[in-house]
């Protein structure tokens, strides 16, 4: 192995420049070259390429964002869009590559090596650390704190008016960044994709709160379908009036966590090595510290759950 590709794909996850540094550092620390694909499977398809070195990779590993750029491409889930970049691939001869992102990137990767057999291994960048096979995801713990940022200076506001506040949350399909900020926050009650909120419950404890003050947190996967909507319901059947705020697209920005960084390095360094060692169509996660190597089909055909004790903490704390 000469030369390997690194790109980032779907949603950005602060963490993302950091695990490019590690790429770059431990790929030419091994005797290779480190070649840097812009705007994910897009720029694969358009043979967007540039060569990284230790120059181009100095100073971001405390930068959001991905200096590489991401997309969320279309072309890339047919077979042309695919066969088009594995061409480009093998022009620039490059013997291996480094996805990082989500589910998607990872079914687009699996694809990639079953269709023209150039090794790849993924790295778990998507801030809602629904991945099966790695305990955290890059950009989550950046996320989380973030998102409990905004929600204690909310908390302060609700308390001084006495109001019902609704704070929505990212996470597609998975209520992880709900669970953790809404137990670190203080949140009176979580609603979260993997559970059903009986609203009916949630009026008597609203009722239960000093003057009413509460903060609940929505997951926007929930099947309410976001704060919104939850809001409105409790206007309709029990007249609160509730305030809404969307914490949207500010959970995805901004430096990453330590936590995120020190993640990002250890994941993109076993990637190298990965590579190296001629494993490929594999995701590399991390559990209680250990590298994991778990076939890129798991990561979405298991579901990671939201383990007992979270759900009991925010049941039992609120
Ligand atoms: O996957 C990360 C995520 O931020 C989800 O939480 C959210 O549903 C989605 O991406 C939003 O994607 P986009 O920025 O493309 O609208």
């Amino acid at each position: 192995m000469k030369r390997i590709a690194l790109f980032t794909s779907g949603g950005d996850a602060p963490g993302m420049n950091a695990l490019i540094r590690a790429v770059t550092r431990i790929g030419l620390s091994n005797g290779l070259e480190v070649i840097g694909i812009y705007g994910g499977f897009s720029g694969m398809i358009d043979g967007n390429f540039v060569k990284l070195g230790r120059k181009e990779t100095a100073n971001i590993i405390s930068l959001g964002g991905t200096i590489l750029l991401t997309s969320r491409s279309k072309e890339f889930m047919h077979a042309g869009g695919r066969a088009a970049a594995a061409k480009n691939l093998k022009e620039w001869g490059i013997d291996g590559v480094v996805a990082c992102g989500g589910d998607g990137t990872f079914h687009g990767s699996h694809a990639l090596w079953l269709e023209h057999k150039i090794p790849i291994v993924g790295v778990p960048g998507t801030i809602d650390n629904d991945l099966y096979g790695t305990e955290y995801t890059i950009g989550f713990d950046t996320a989380i704190n973030t998102a409990a940022e905004a929600i204690d200076k909310i908390r302060d506001t609700a308390y001084s008016h006495n109001r019902v506040f609704i704070i929505e949350v990212m996470g597609r399909d998975a209520g992880f960044i709900a669970m953790d900020v809404g137990i670190a926050c203080g949140a009176e009650y979580i609603a979260v994709p993997e559970t059903v909120t009986d609203i009916d419950q949630l009026y008597q404890r609203i009722l239960q709160q000093q003057k009413r003050r509460t903060i609940i947190i929505v997951g926007e996967g929930d099947e309410y379908g976001g704060a919104v909507v939850f809001a409105q319901t409790l206007k309709d059947k029990f007249e609160i009036d509730a305030k809404v705020t969307i914490l949207g697209h500010i959970q995805r920005g901004g430096s990453p966590t330590v936590r995120d960084r020190v993640l990002a390095s250890h994941l993109g360094k076993a990637a190298v090595m990965a590579l190296l060692e001629g494993k490929t169509d594999v995701m590399i996660g991390r559990v209680h510290h250990e590298i994991t190597y778990v076939p890129f089909e798991e990561t979405w055909s298991k579901k990671k759950y939201l383990q007992d004790w979270r759900l009991d903490l925010a049941d039992s704390l609120a």
